[in-house]
């Protein structure tokens, strides 16, 4: 039987600590993000892992990976490397997927993911859910912020491989800049209805190369 939350997500009270980078420790210990953890937000976690699985990718690298419940999802199909800033994200991701054949979580920041993952190159690398985390700092520039994470991606990229960028629908125009120098493959629009907030998001597919 499922372990999934049916409850509706209630998580106004920890919206503030979400979007600081600094307060992300904080944000996981306060169960601001267990709102992912509703079955009403499931339908994120299945659209991703089924364009993996389509994609035939064998190696994935899920970047502020959370709880690590892409990994569930995936079961087997591919081997899977979560990272993410909170230590308290990345012991529960651990005890959700005891398996660790094939299966790793490491705490640390995206902002340096070359040095995390040492050369290795991936299938696919998952972008989901991460949207004002991404500031340098709080009140830093947004997009310029992540462009250098971008270029990271691309360099842990081969031609063949896809980056999967999935967040709220209401940043896609702003994100746009983000995806110039990528080209589209595929993608995905979501409504979540039972979801209450955050419930509108869109699923971009796009190869690393212009
Ligand atoms: C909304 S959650 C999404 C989690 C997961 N991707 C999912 O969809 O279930 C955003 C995640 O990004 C992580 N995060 C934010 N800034 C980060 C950083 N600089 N480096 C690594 N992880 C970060 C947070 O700890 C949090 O787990």
């Amino acid at each position: 039987m499922h372990n999934l939350k049916l409850a509706a997500p209630q998580h106004e009270d920890h919206e503030y600590l979400t979007g600081i980078p600094e307060l992300q420790e904080e944000a996981h210990k306060a169960q601001a993000y267990e709102y992912l953890q509703s079955i009403h937000m499931m339908g994120r976690y299945a659209c991703i892992s089924g364009i993996i699985r389509a994609m035939k990718c064998r190696s994935v690298l899920d970047v502020g990976c959370g709880e690590g419940t892409l990994c569930t999802y995936l079961g087997s199909t591919a081997s899977y490397l979560g990272i993410d800033v909170s230590g308290t994200a990345i012991s529960r991701a651990r005890s959700k997927n005891p398996t660790t054949e094939g299966r790793e979580f490491i705490a640390g920041d995206f902002r340096k993911l070359i040095s995390l993952v040492q050369g290795r190159q991936f299938d696919a690398i998952v972008w989901a859910g991460i949207g004002l985390g991404w500031r340098e700092s709080q009140d830093g520039p947004w997009i310029e912020s992540l462009l250098p994470i971008v270029r990271q991606f691309q360099e842990l990229a081969h031609d063949k491989s896809i980056l999967v960028f999935e967040s709220l629908y209401e940043y896609l125009d702003a994100l746009m800049p983000l995806f110039a120098s990528l080209s589209p493959v595929t993608g995905i629009d979501l409504f979540m209805p039972f979801a209450g907030a955050h419930n509108r998001r869109f699923i971009r597919v796009l190869s690393p190369r212009p």
